[in-house]
């Protein structure tokens, strides 16, 4: 399978460059990011990459989106998208280019993160007025906050609390809102990412908390998705459809 690999040159660039170089059945093709340095053998843009391809990676910057989709539908390539922090108007590019190709799309693409997403569901379903708070942690480079998962997290639990709102950290005077799901952004030193659901119902609480040890889960789950989207038709997919192994 060749891959165009878009953010080649950040962390998670050269955590995926490194596991499709181990994978025989894998071949990077070619390699993006506008910090290439001379002789790194990657392309400064998209637009100059001319390989065929059978899939687009892109663990980049959200600010890629336009060029990003552009490329995809323009040569009708699949397209495998980790970067995160869209504003609503790249996200409403995502959605259009899903209804011509197939868009596999994850805030994170850990299998732990998608079990902890249903069993905080789960936990809102079952507890009477539940009170959440989402306390997430990552490294002091990390550019968006809240991070994308912790907002996945947040929109999932909010499905399981009819009338509920997303709130980002709490400040002020004022007593907590019924049906506030409240998001807390911590940003510390070398965290790979950490993300705790915490859920009261009064006089008992739950906590529920996934840490990653290593980026390179994150790559495995991104190549797991290629490997998955790959010959499937246009749509958005998720991890729930990667786990559950629907859309086949
Ligand atoms: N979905 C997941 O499981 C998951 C896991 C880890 C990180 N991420 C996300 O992936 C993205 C990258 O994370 P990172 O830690 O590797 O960041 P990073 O800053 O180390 O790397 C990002 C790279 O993208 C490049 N880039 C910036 N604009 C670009 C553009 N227009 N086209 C191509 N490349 C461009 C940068 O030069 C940089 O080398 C972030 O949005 C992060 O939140 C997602």
């Amino acid at each position: 399978m060749k891959i165009i690999l878009n953010g080649a040159a950040g962390r998670m660039g050269r955590v995926v460059t490194e596991l499709i170089e181990a994978d025989p059945e894998l071949e990077l093709v070619a390699g993006v990011d506008p910090r290439a340095e001379a002789g790194s053998g990657l392309e400064a843009e998209l637009a100059a990459v001319d390989a065929a391809a059978d899939v687009l990676v892109d663990f980049s910057n959200h600010e890629a989106t336009a060029s990003l989709t552009s490329y995809a539908l323009a040569h009708e390539l699949p397209l495998v998208i980790a970067t995160t922090g869209q504003t609503p108007e790249e996200l409403a590019l995502i959605e259009a280019a899903a209804e011509r190709i197939p868009v596999f799309f994850a805030a994170n693409y850990s299998l732990g993160i998608a079990t902890l997403a249903k069993l905080a569901r789960l936990a809102a379903e079952i507890l009477p007025n539940p009170e959440v708070e989402i306390v997430e942690t990552h490294h002091d480079q990390k550019l968006d906050a809240p991070s994308g998962t912790a907002l996945m997290l947040a929109r999932e639990v909010q499905a399981a609390i009819p009338g509920s709102t997303i709130e980002l950290g709490r400040t002020g005077l004022g007593k907590r809102e019924r049906g506030e799901i409240t998001v807390h952004s911590l940003r510390l030193g070398h965290v790979v990412g950490e993300h705790e659901v915490i859920i009261s119902s009064g006089n008992e609480l739950i906590s529920l908390k996934h840490t990653a040890e290593s980026r390179t889960l994150f790559g495995e789950g991104a190549l797991a998705a290629v490997r998955f989207i790959v010959g499937r038709g246009p749509g958005l997919y998720a991890m729930e459809d990667l786990v559950e192994g629907k859309g086949a």
